[in-house]
């Protein structure tokens, strides 16, 4: 099979990757490919129906062990962790934080989200100039500091956080992605270290105590994977989340009209975000432990490299119609921005939760917001993992600014 070399596509693929997965389907849903982090080569499953099972197919391993040795794969984690992990250690180690990350958790967090949102709100508006990167001011400060108050870490170096963590993830040179881990995991060491001096009643310290029914409980290099990850995938995701839906919203113009007149669509409205252009564009990888067939293509076993392209399975019009066209009415469930299967994301109800306030909070307090920059002239983050850009210059439409 020929291989597409999505690499030397730069930057026209990581501004508009979903007509390149489009063309890609057309032709079947299985492709090779060459990725633009670090150039390897890696299977591309494409559409709807074919990505939902490879996403829940036991074939394909979790498990980096499992990878061939032929990948050039740097390091990009900071200990052992469930998403890097098949049955029955992953389904161990989602036990353990599952009984711990609860609904009620959640649920508690509600008012101190609103609270972030709030005071991010006043110092935006508070811009001399009535202008503001959406980025900076909300999309990322909202999530950290959310992830950082669930896990009880108030105290986080957040700029060297989100320089190891964006490394870690959007980096193409294999060497940095392995230097931003190895950074974290020696911040993270301390953390974990600190927080065992002195625990408090957040979700890391809780996850440092034995689970009632059966005794079993983390090591302490589970325990740093497991705040890696939390922190990781708890941040790095739900700022595009907001910045993609402000983004869809104020490039929409009518949709963004009918949120403003009825904010009960809201909860519709972050489905089709998700849809329409969630945050993973591929997610994490997985490994061949066999042969495995998909639309009459047989992807080799021992260790290929095999990536599922969400953003693609949630635009295929077999599944939603008119799936290019951005609709905060249409029934949008059963995308996969959150992927499917035992991987299934854990922090799903967090994400809408977290998403829900700050687009209602940001269109509340902004009724005059409009984008401050062409949409073409967006830089997006690289690689494929990530979807969402780089900064997002909005103009607060404040009277007299
Ligand atoms: C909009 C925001 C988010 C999106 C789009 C998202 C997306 C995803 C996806 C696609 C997966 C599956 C990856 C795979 O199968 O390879 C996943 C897993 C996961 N997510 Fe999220 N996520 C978001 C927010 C969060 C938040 C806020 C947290 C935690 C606070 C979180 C924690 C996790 C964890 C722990 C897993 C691994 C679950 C497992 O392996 O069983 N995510 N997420």
């Amino acid at each position: 099979m020929a291989v597409v070399d999505l690499a030397a596509l730069g930057e026209s693929f990581t501004r508009d990757p979903y007509s390149v997965y489009a063309r890609l389907r057309a032709q079947g849903p299985v492709h090779r490919i060459r990725m633009p982090e670090g150039g390897a080569q890696a299977w591309l499953v494409v559409g709807y129906e074919a990505g939902r099972a490879a996403l829940a197919d036991p074939r394909l391993s979790k498990d980096w062990g499992k990878a061939s040795p032929a990948l050039p794969l740097g390091t990009v984690s900071s200990g052992p962790h469930m998403l890097r992990a098949d049955p029955p250690d992953h389904t161990r180690l989602r036990k353990l934080v599952a009984r711990e990350f609860t609904a009620r958790r959640v649920e508690e967090l509600a008012p101190r989200i609103q609270k972030t949102a709030d005071a991010l709100l006043d110092r935006m508006l508070a811009a001399p100039d009535g202008r503001a990167d959406l980025v900076e001011a909300l999309s990322f400060p909202l999530p950290i500091s959310v992830i950082c108050e669930l896990l009880g870490v108030p105290d986080l170096d957040r700029a060297s956080f989100r320089t190891w963590s964006n490394e870690a993830l959007d980096a193409t040179d294999p060497a940095v992605r392995k230097a931003a881990a190895a950074s974290m995991a020696r911040y993270l060491t301390d953390l974990v270290h600190g927080k065992r001096q002195h625990p408090g009643d957040d979700l890391l310290s809780a996850l440092m105590h034995p689970a009632h029914d059966d005794g079993d409980r983390l090591s302490a290099e589970e325990l740093i994977g497991m705040a890696w990850l939390l922190l990781v995938a708890g941040h790095e995701t739900t700022v595009n989340l907001i910045s993609n839906g402000v983004l869809a919203l104020l490039t929409h113009p009518d949709q963004l009209a009918a949120l403003r007149a009825d904010p009960s669509l809201i909860d519709g409205a972050v489905e089709e975000i998700l849809r329409y252009d969630g945050p993973v564009e591929t997610p994490t990888y997985r490994f061949t432990t066999e042969p495995v067939t998909i639309g009459g293509t047989v992807i080799p076993g021992g260790g290929e490299l095999v990536l599922v392209a969400l953003a693609d399975a949630n635009r295929d019009p077999a599944r939603f119609a008119a799936p290019g066209r951005f609709d905060i009415s249409r029934d949008a469930r059963g995308h996969v921005a959150f992927g499917h299967g035992i991987h299934y994301c854990l922090g799903a109800p967090l994400a809408r939760l977290e998403a829900r306030i700050a687009l209602g909070t940001l269109l509340g307090r902004c009724p005059g917001l409009a984008l401050d920059i062409h949409p073409a002239a967006i830089t997006w983050r690289s690689g494929m993992m990530i979807r969402g850009p780089r900064s997002l210059p909005v103009r607060l439409g404040l009277i007299g600014k």
